[in-house]
């Protein structure tokens, strides 16, 4: 079986990207990254594909902050469609997914989100939990679609909230487990198990 192309779109530091590197180059997943995505200059993940020369592009929006305006949404379906990629993956990308996007990869974009959905969707879930007083979160893998962290679930994994969390240790303790279920899931796409 052919290494599954994947793209990676991110808006910040990037280590979802490193865990699924790190996986790629120890053997236990089988893909290739054709390239890296962020609509922050200059954001880490950009910096770690570089590292790998691993192509990468930056997208320019500056009249939305939540979304990408039409025109842009399709330079990147452009970009994304020239890299070859067969899997979007978004790593921390904070910006909704509109109808250009999804109709180019129907059933090929996943995003990773920190906390149980449907439980805390949108920004800083970790914190969300923390006020919500529950005591046990967690992260999951979902195929994305038009709303906000709403799309079928994938994978999920437990996270317990421990006493005297911060938000801070929280996040730490949810990217750990992150780390592992990524990797994990793309390998299943990479398998060609996912329909
Ligand atoms: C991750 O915790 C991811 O779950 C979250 O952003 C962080 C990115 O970290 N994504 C969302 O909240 C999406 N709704 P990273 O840049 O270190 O991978």
């Amino acid at each position: 079986m052919q290494p599954l192309k994947i793209a990676v779109l991110g808006s910040g530091k990037g280590s979802n990207f490193r865990s699924i590197l790190n996986a790629i180059l120890s053997g236990q997943l089988k893909a290739r990254p054709v390239l890296a995505v962020s609509d922050v200059q200059g954001a880490g993940i950009l910096t770690l594909a570089e590292n790998l020369g691993v192509p990468t592009a930056e997208v320019k929006e500056s009249k939305f902050r939540t979304r990408l305006s039409e025109e842009v949404e399709c330079g990147l379906v452009s970009t994304l469609r020239a890299s070859g990629a067969e899997l979007v993956v978004l790593a921390g990308y904070m910006r909704v997914v509109k109808k250009p996007l999804l109709d180019a990869f129907p059933r090929r974009i996943i995003n990773i989100h920190p906390s149980l959905l449907p439980a805390f969707p949108g920004l800083e879930a970790w914190r969300q939990a923390i006020e919500a007083g529950v005591t046990t979160t967690g992260c999951t893998v979902h195929f994305v679609d038009s709303g906000i962290d709403s799309g079928q679930i994938i994978a999920q994994s437990e996270v317990p909230v421990l006493p005297g969390d911060t938000p801070a240790t929280l996040h730490a303790r949810i990217q750990e487990a992150e780390h592992r279920i990524y990797p994990d899931v793309i390998k299943r796409f990479a398998a060609r198990e996912i329909p």
